[in-house]
Order: C-alpha cells, then sequence, then structure tokens
C-alpha cells in the first residue's frame, strides 16, 4: 500500500507540448514543457531509434543486444516542421511527431501508406517500489494488421489476439500457451498493406507485449524499468525486417563447424565411457550418420563444473580421442551454479577473486541447483567472463572436447517460488550496476558469451560451438539454441515446429529441439515424425530425460530404424545446401527457416499458415503432426514445385493433399532450384567430395541459385578462402543454360558436377559447355550429365532447337 497519496494518485504520466528541438548529426532531441526528451536516431534510412527520459537526463548508454558491427549510415535526413508537428524524412521513411504530446506517425517514405501510430504513445508511471518508471508504449493496429516474432513463445505463428510476457524462465515440460520460457527476445514484426515493419524493446527488465488482446485495435509493450527505448524497423519485407533486425543485434560471429549441423545424438546421461562408446558403435554398425556426441551433468563429479567423475571417466582424454577418431565430437554440459565446496577449485577461485553474485544486502546469492547449494559466477563482469573463459583450458585444449553445452542459466534455481534469484542480487552489468530485475533476462546470455570466448580461444584454429537454453536478442552472435525440456507428445512436435519458425524469424536461426521429446517417452512413430522435422531445423538433436527409456534411433525396432536412417541420411546429402543457407543468415540475416507468411507476405493465404516452411530458398517441407496418418492437406506456396520423392509438378497457390506414409515427408523443390548434395557419409569428413551432385529442377523461366563451401571449419574462409557458387538457369521450350560465377580463392576437392536434369521438357540432343559441344555418349546417362566445375555456361539443348540451328 502506497501511502504517499501523491505518487499513488498519479497513475499514467504522458509527455506534454513539445517546447525545443535540437539537431546533432544523426540524433534528433525533443523536449516536452514536463521535461520528456525524445531522443531519435538515424541509424539507417530504415531503421529509426526511439529513446526517452522523463527526467531530461538519459542513462548511460549500453546495450548487451546490440552490435557493435551493426551497420549505420543514411542517404537523406531532412526535418521540417510546420505548425503541428516535426516532420523527419529519410529516403525510406517520413516521421511526424505531433508538437502538441510527441505521438509519432510512421509512413512509407515512397506511397505514404501509414506503417505505424502512436496510440497513446509513450507513456509512464512512477514506480514507488523500486524507483524509476515503468514505461509504455501504446500504438494503434492498423487494418488486417498481424504480429509475429518474439523468440520461443510456443503459440501459433500470428500473435494477434495475445499477450505476453519476456522473462526468461526454467520450464520444465512447459506446454503449448506457457508463458514466458527459456528466452526473452523483445522484437516482433508487424504486417498490413502489404507491408512489414519490425519493433526492437531493447529493454532488458521484464516486458510485455500486447498485441490487441486488451483493447481491440491497441498494441502496446511496456517494461517493468529502464527506458522506453525502441527500434523502429521497416521492411517492406518481411525478410528485410528480419535481416535488419539480425544487423542489429549480430548475425553469428562466425560460421558453424560443418559437423555441427550433422546430427548429434545426446541423452541424460550417457555414462559410464563404456555406455558413450556403446552408443558411439551402434551408429557405426548400424550406418546410421552421426556428428556429436553429449556428456550430461554426470561425467561432473558431484555436479561439479570442470571436473569429471573418474569412476565413470578414468581417462577422458583419451576417451574424447576414441571417439574423435571414430567421426565423433565430444560435446560436454557447463551450468552456472558452483558447488560451495572449500575443496573444490573453482569455487574458491570464485570467492577469493569475489567473482560471485551477491544479496543487495552483501550476502552471497545461495541457490540450489543439480551440485545442492550454489553461487554463482556474476557474468555481467567482464573479469568474470574473462576467468570463466580461462577455465575451458583443459577441458578443450587438453582433453579435446569439442563443443559446450550451457544449461540451467535463466539461471535456474531448485525449489523456490520465482525460480530463480530473488529480485534485489546485485550485478556488475559492465560497470552499470543494478539488481537482477534488470540484469536476469541477459544472465544467460553472457554465461553463453563467456563460455563462447573460453571456446574460441582454446578451440583454434577450429571454429568454438556452444549451445545455450537461455537468450536474449544478440545471443546468436555466439551460440546456437534448444528449446528447452519439452515432452514426448504429437501437439509438442507442433510446437517444436512453431517455436524454430518463430526464432528464425527473431534473427536466431541456430535453432532446434529435443528430438523425441525430453519429458516422457514417444512411441516411434512420434519418433519417426519428430526426426523427419528434425532433419529440416538448423540444430538437429536427439535427446531426452533417460528416466524413460531408450532414445536412440534403433530404441523403436527395426522398421522405425530405417526410417530415422533414411531421413539422417538426407540431412547429410542436403549439408551443403544447409550450409550455404547458414551462410547467407551468417552474412546477410536472411533466417534459414522461413515460416510462409515471411516466404510470401503478399499472399494473405499465409497469414495465418502454421506448419509449412522453407528450408533455406528453394525447399518446402510440412511436417506430420498427428498419429496414423497417411498423408496431408497443406498450403503450397505460390509457384511451382517438385514434389521431392517422385518429381511431379504441383502448381502452388493452392491447398492440396499429400500422400505420406510413415517413412515419407511432404517435401517439395522450388521449379527452377539447384540444389547441391554431398554423398552419405557417416560424420562430416568421412569421404573426401570426389563429386559435387547438382539436382537441377527444370522451370520455364529464370531462378537463382547459390552454392558456398570452404574449408569445413577453420578461420581461412574469413581471409577469401571460400567457394560461392552463383547459378543463373534459364530454361526454354527447348533448351536449358545455366551460367555459373565463381567467386572466392577455396579449392573445392572435386574436379566436377555430376547433374542430374529433372522435369526436361525435352529430350537432350547437344550439350555445349562454354559453347563447346560436348561428347553425350561419355558424359551423359539418362538424364545425369558429368561435367567440369569449371564452366561458365552449360547449354541443354533439344532435338527441335538443334535442327533450327
Ligand atoms: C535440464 C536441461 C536438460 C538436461 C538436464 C540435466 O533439464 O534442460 O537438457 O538434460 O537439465 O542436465
Amino acid at each position: 500500500m502506497i501511502l504517499n497519496t501523491e505518487l499513488e494518485n498519479k497513475g499514467n504520466q504522458f509527455p506534454s507540448k513539445i517546447i525545443s528541438y535540437k539537431k546533432d548529426v544523426d540524433t534528433l532531441y525533443f523536449t516536452s514543457e514536463n521535461n520528456v526528451v525524445l531522443q531519435l536516431t538515424i541509424q539507417r534510412d530504415s531503421v529509426l531509434r526511439f529513446r526517452y527520459t522523463t527526467t531530461s537526463i538519459f542513462e548511460n548508454d549500453f546495450s548487451y543486444a546490440i552490435t557493435r558491427y551493426a551497420s549505420r549510415g543514411f542517404n537523406h535526413l531532412e526535418v521540417t516542421e510546420d505548425d503541428s508537428k516535426y516532420i523527419i524524412t529519410t529516403s525510406k521513411l517520413i516521421c511526424h511527431i505531433s508538437k502538441e504530446d510527441m505521438r509519432k506517425s510512421i509512413f512509407d517514405a515512397k506511397d505514404n501508406t501509414l506503417i505505424s501510430e502512436d496510440e497513446l504513445g509513450f507513456h509512464w508511471e512512477e514506480s514507488y517500489e523500486f524507483g524509476g518508471n515503468i514505461v509504455k508504449m501504446s500504438k494503434n493496429s492498423q487494418e488486417k494488421e498481424s504480429y509475429y516474432g518474439l523468440g520461443d513463445k510456443p503459440v501459433p505463428l500470428n500473435l494477434k489476439s495475445k499477450r505476453f510476457e519476456n522473462w526468461v524462465t526454467d520450464s520444465y515440460a512447459f506446454n503449448k500457451d506457457t508463458d514466458p520460457i527459456y528466452k526473452a527476445i523483445p522484437f516482433y514484426t508487424g504486417l498490413h498493406h502489404g507491408k512489414a515493419y519490425g519493433i526492437f524493446f531493447d529493454n532488458t527488465f521484464r516486458s510485455f507485449f500486447d498485441f490487441c488482446q486488451e483493447r481491440r485495435n491497441v498494441t502496446s509493450f511496456w517494461a517493468q524499468g529502464g527506458e522506453m527505448n525502441y527500434y523502429f524497423i521497416y521492411g517492406p519485407e518481411m525478410e528485410e525486417v528480419v535481416s535488419n533486425y539480425t544487423d542489429l543485434t549480430g548475425k553469428p560471429h562466425e560460421l558453424p563447424p560443418l559437423w555441427a549441423l550433422g546430427y548429434h545424438q545426446c541423452k541424460w546421461s550417457y555414462y559410464p565411457e563404456s555406455n558413450v562408446k556403446e552408443v558411439t558403435n551402434k551408429f557405426r554398425d548400424l550406418k546410421i550418420p552421426c556428428d556429436a556426441i553429449y556428456l550430461d551433468i554426470d561425467y561432473m563429479e558431484g555436479f561439479r563444473c570442470f571436473t569429471w567423475n573418474t569412476d565413470y571417466f578414468p581417462d577422458p582424454k583419451r576417451m574424447v580421442k576414441e571417439l574423435s577418431d571414430n567421426g565423433f565430437k565430444t560435446v560436454a554440459i557447463i551450468d552456472p551454479g558452483i558447488k560451495i565446496d572449500k575443496d573444490y577449485s573453482v569455487f574458491k577461485e570464485g570467492l577469493e577473486k569475489d567473482y560471485f553474485c551477491k544479496r543487495a544486502d552483501g550476502p552471497y546469492m545461495k541457490g540450489k541447483v543439480w551440485p545442492g547449494e550454489c553461487y554463482f559466477p556474476d557474468f555481467t563482469k567482464p573479469e568474470v567472463r574473462e576467468w570463466w573463459s580461462g577455465l575451458f583450458k583443459e577441458l578443450i585444449e587438453e582433453i579435446g572436447v569439442k563443443g559446450v553445452w550451457n544449461d540451467m542459466n535463466e539461471p535456474a534455481i531448485m525449489d523456490v517460488p520465482g525460480k530463480t534469484f530473488p529480485d534485489d542480487v546485485r550485478h556488475d552489468y559492465d560497470g552499470n550496476e543494478c539488481s537482477h530485475r534488470k540484469a536476469h533476462n541477459i544472465y544467460g546470455m553472457q554465461m553463453a558469451r563467456a563460455t563462447y570466448q573460453g571456446l574460441k580461444k582454446f578451440s583454434y584454429p577450429k571454429r568454438p560451438f556452444v549451445i545455450t537454453r537461455a537468450a536474449y536478442s544478440g545471443t546468436q552472435r555466439y551460440t546456437s539454441t534448444w528449446t528447452g525440456d519439452n515432452v514426448a507428445s504429437w501437439e509438442h512436435l507442433t510446437i517444436a515446429n512453431l517455436q524454430a519458425q518463430r526464432m528464425c524469424m527473431s534473427g536466431f536461426s541456430f535453432v532446434g529441439s529435443d528430438i523425441g521429446g525430453f519429458a516422457e517417452q514417444p512411441n516411434g512413430e512420434l519418433y519417426a515424425r519428430w526426426i523427419q522435422l528434425g532433419i529440416f531445423h538448423p540444430f538437429c538433436r536427439t535427446h531426452s530425460s533417460g528416466d524413460h527409456g531408450d532414445q536412440e534411433p534403433w530404441a523403436f525396432g527395426e522398421n522405425i530404424t530405417d526410417i530415422v536412417r533414411k531421413f539422417i541420411e538426407i540431412r547429410y546429402q542436403l549439408l551443403p545446401y544447409l550450409y550455404t543457407a547458414f551462410w547467407r543468415y551468417a552474412t546477410e540475416g536472411i533466417p534459414i527457416l522461413k515460416s510462409l507468411v515471411l516466404y510470401d507476405q503478399a499472399d494473405v493465404q499465409t497469414h495465418y499458415r502454421n506448419d509449412e516452411f522453407v528450408f533455406g530458398e528453394k525447399i518446402l517441407a510440412c511436417p506430420i503432426t498427428e498419429p496414423n496418418a497417411k498423408g496431408r492437406r497443406m498450403y503450397v506456396p505460390e509457384g511451382n514445385w517438385y514434389n521431392f520423392w517422385d518429381n511431379t509438378l504441383v502448381k502452388g497457390g493452392n491447398e492440396v493433399w499429400v500422400d505420406a506414409d510413415l517413412d515419407s515427408m511432404p517435401i517439395f523443390v522450388k521449379e527452377g532450384a539447384i540444389i547441391p548434395k554431398y554423398p552419405i557419409q557417416q560424420y562430416v569428413g568421412e569421404k573426401v567430395i570426389g563429386e559435387l551432385h547438382l539436382d537441377v529442377f527444370y522451370k520455364l523461366g529464370k531462378e537463382k541459385s547459390q552454392v558456398y563451401e570452404d574449408a569445413e571449419d577453420g578461420f581461412d574462409y574469413k581471409k577469401g578462402r571460400f567457394s560461392l557458387r552463383n547459378f543463373n538457369l534459364l530454361g526454354k521450350e527447348d533448351s536449358l543454360t545455366i551460367q555459373q560465377f565463381k567467386s572466392g580463392k577455396f579449392i573445392t576437392s572435386y574436379e566436377t558436377f555430376e547433374i542430374n536434369l529433372i522435369g526436361l521438357p525435352f529430350e537432350i540432343r547437344k550439350v555445349e559447355v562454354d559453347n563447346v559441344k560436348i561428347d553425350l555418349d561419355s558424359c551423359l546417362k539418362g538424364n545425369v550429365l558429368v561435367i567440369t566445375k569449371e564452366f561458365t555456361e552449360l547449354r541443354i539443348i533439344s532435338k527441335k532447337a538443334v535442327i533450327l540451328e
């Protein structure tokens, strides 16, 4: 109860009329009579930052989310005013700011469409308990507006009519609609009148988004502290919005090693060593490709991070080497809780150096996790991150572990109501000291960052691989992620599909779910269907809690084993295709999975679709998410698509029935696509690639495709040692022409392409490589052509065209 009636009665407060305006290069300041300052920064022609203070003084401008590599600069900026407003014009946007009350409207500069408009706009309530403000923003929802994004929310893609909270939370066996769960990504995309824009509310306090739930025509967002500080990101294509957001919050600092895109096997826990070997050997015996094996918490001595249980693992270095000789990369878990144990070196050092988090009045933050009572490093302090990264020396450099799995980093605390630290815990926040209210959502991110720094240092000259459970915007720069403790149910298979797509449209593409479900046990059918979806997720790992039976590909009988193998083999064949998509994500911020709305926002049929998605640029996949299915109905987007299994053509823009018995799933390839494939390997690098297979899907018309390759690990690609092939395909009635433009200095191991021509409407009579006719008897078998990788122009000509020549 607040006894100070003056404070209690204040309620919402609003900026009053603007009394001054100032411009400082790319930043504009508008000050109201009641001391509100709106700072508007023109980050780019299409990206505007709005920041408000109610005290006329801004806090130190610091963000963990925004990368220092974010693009800045614009082509045009003009500020004018009339009686009622300021008018800010860039080459992409026009922003009006009302002199009366600071409310804003933003228009597309090309055609004047109203894109975003403040309803009440910025307002705030003073927080008596904590000081500062509860900061709020409300906007009018535009006609037929849809909303997407927000990270890992386990709900259908279109967020309209719902309200959400951002507070990273350990959510064992969460459910459809559980909110919040593990991640806080306060970024959404709005879409109306065929145009998309994004809002990134860069505020790490507990925050909320309401998409027309409370009031039918109003969208609002607010946070329990900090600043009203948000970025408006214009498209108008949704893909541009996501890639601009990813530019702002960062792309992965490097490509993953290619093995990280292979299949991973995990369980809580594989131990002792003989059990690990049994599992890895079985993969090789059964010829199921697999690249990584995980060690969960039982590898440690009493769950102490950076130790080994030597009864279970007497010689970890030897074991890791033997696994590596068999093609397996070892990934080990590391949690944030450090066991309180005066004989444990990590604990002692952390204590001596004063690296653990403390409560407001001085005691250490003590909480129970797997090892029992623990203290927790303050990863928001640079020295602590440096120390933490150094702790990986032995694990990575000496023992040879290739990847680290950060878990429980929300941070999760057992047996307490909030499941995490109390609000009063203090954090350094990189010199901007604060309470846990502000640091909570970035704690896990900073742990993953420190881990990443350790791996980067000690894995060198190889690339680091990290996986995290908790994340805030920007975490994608350092690590991959998974969707946490899901359940082996059909509903969760649907949720996994939604979450992976949503994470990709939230700038974080390196994502996957625990295939088969973490809690409870799937039957063979559910497991097979989940693998089918999982091979299309950028991160592909089976994981389970282990206490409900086995969850390896062979645990459900031979029939299922065969299906699982077949799909994992498809994943391995498609590795160069997925790697190319990853490269586009890492260089341009293009999401690896494209929900149909992101793929084709002009088609309103896509605005409420959930199941179908485009994997990379050209492959359409749709999981079967019900038991006993013989197929399903799905929406095929505009254009013509080849059925992956039998190459029959389907015309898009329609809902169609697709047969898919348990050994199949609906997969289509866009016409005109050139899909690169590697031979099936049991692990990345098992084989030297002797020939690059290209599936070429004929199209009457033009289509572009790309293939990116490099040494598959290491950093040479950053110095230009990559191979990028740009293919332009042009199909006519009686000929097919493919042009190749190659860049980069990497020399691929193969000399030839094996080109499989699919859907050619004519019989091949003549083939020319760079204008020279080649001998078909030696190069062509059926519709498969073997030619040099060095061509610039390949022409495939029909009989009719030959006669006409
Ligand atoms: C958490 C993780 C899970 C892991 C378990 C034991 O529940 O989410 O993946 O297996 O802890 O470490």
